[in-house]
């Protein structure tokens, strides 16, 4: 029988390979990463502690196809509780990758590292489920603890990773990077400098920059004035507003389950693109659309939060999102500055704008002129002028 683990490398899935084979008896462990973005050092470490532990590697590129989902995102203007969701929009296009290799290889299984705290294992089994394979989790089944890992990993002589060898639990993809665990757990705690690794410290950005990012139909496809693949468009952008310190979160997040958690995030080039897509809709859309829309995105990026982006209400909420973004097209720019990312100048032949009509040096709207406002004045505030005269008059009764 033969199981593929979801594999990255770190702790707790090298502790999975051999637990896969010792405790739950697999005569085969096929080990798939997929590539959504990781740096290039965790698949080297992936494959040395693959050649170490004899397990057949299977790296999977899913970058591309990745980076287009943090792209409907953007659409979306997809936040959850403030961050940019870079863990939960990995983890169905993983598992899809995972699924996909284990049914190629004829496996009987699927497994994942993921505890049974957090939100991953719902994200990965949702897909997974679907499937006629069997689904193991063998932290969650056997109430694995990381202290336990650790030690169990220097008993069998395990390779793990030698940089931060367990002290934070991290997830990186193109569209963030994610720190959590260890002394983090406590809120209380300020989190040393060396957390980061994408942002410089905003303290340290005294420069300013300015970027211009083009949208067609609300998806960034231009940096610059030069067209750039998604890829590429955020692979420039975590770098280059990286530097400026942009994109930090610290919060605590509410799970799934329902446990709060300490959470550090990076995500510069999301902060980025995320916050020039909402300045552009400023101008373009209506603001009836924006309104209704702030629910479709809140649904979209719950949607999204819990791992369900294949889930059909979010093919009906994409419906609406199309709708609007046929005319989100033109130019924002955007200026780094001591860690924000600030819109400072939009275009767009969509524009629901006109300048002539909202200057304070024309006089008039066309032919509207400024007295009309007066009856709008008069009648402004009736129903509460009204509600206000009864209080009184009722309580000077
Ligand atoms: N709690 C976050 C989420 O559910 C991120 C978890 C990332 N995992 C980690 N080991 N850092 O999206
Ligand atoms: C885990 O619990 O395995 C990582 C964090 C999460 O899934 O939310």
């Amino acid at each position: 029988t033969s199981v593929a683990l979801a594999f990255s490398g770190g702790l707790d899935t090298t502790v999975c390979v051999s637990l896969l084979q010792e405790e739950y008896g697999y005569d085969e462990v096929v080990g798939v990463t997929v590539d959504v973005g990781q740096p290039e050092s965790e698949f080297e470490e992936a494959q040395e502690t693959a050649d170490a532990h004899g397990l057949d590697l299977h790296v999977v590129d899913a970058k591309d196809e990745f980076a287009d989902l943090c792209f409907d995102s953007v659409r979306a203007n997809a936040t959850y509780q403030g961050y940019p969701l870079g863990t939960a929009l990995a983890r169905p296009v993983i598992a899809n990758a995972i699924l996909e290799v284990a049914e190629e290889e004829g496996c009987d299984a699927l497994a994942h590292g993921c505890t049974g705290k957090g939100n991953d294992q719902l994200r990965f089994e949702v897909v997974w489920r679907a499937s006629d394979l069997d689904v193991v989790a063998p932290v969650r089944e056997l109430e694995l603890t990381r202290e336990w890992e650790q030690q169990y990993a220097e008993e069998h002589d395990l390779p793990v990773q030698s940089g931060n060898s367990g002290v934070w639990s991290i997830d990186t993809n193109l569209w963030s990077r994610s720190v959590e665990g260890g002394q983090l757990e406590d809120p209380g705690y300020v989190p040393p400098e060396d957390i980061y690794e994408w942002t410089d410290d905003p303290a340290n950005a005294t420069e300013t920059e300015l970027v211009e990012i083009t949208f067609e139909d609300g998806y960034p496809v231009a940096l610059d004035g030069e067209d750039r693949s998604p890829t590429e468009l955020i692979e420039t952008l975590n770098e280059q507003a990286g530097k400026h310190g942009v994109g930090r979160t610290d919060m605590m997040e509410d799970r799934m389950l329902g446990l709060k958690v300490r959470e550090n995030y990076e995500h510069p080039a999301a902060t980025t693109l995320l916050t020039a897509h909402e300045a552009l809709e400023q101008l373009v859309l209506t603001k009836d659309e924006r309104d209704f829309k702030r629910s479709i995105d809140d649904e979209w990026a719950q949607k999204g939060y819990e791992g369900l982006v294949d889930h059909p209400l979010v093919d009906a909420l994409e419906g609406f999102i199309d709708e609007t973004q046929s005319r989100v097209t033109g130019t924002v720019t955007i200026k780094f500055q001591g860690g924000q990312a600030r819109p400072v100048a939009r275009e767009s032949e969509y524009a629901a704008y006109s300048e002539d009509a909202a200057s304070f040096n024309t006089s008039g709207v066309g032919d509207i002129t400024q007295q009309d406002a007066t009856g709008v004045a008069k009648y402004h505030g009736f129903q509460s002028r009204l509600a206000n005269a009864a209080i009184d008059a009722a309580e000077n009764d």
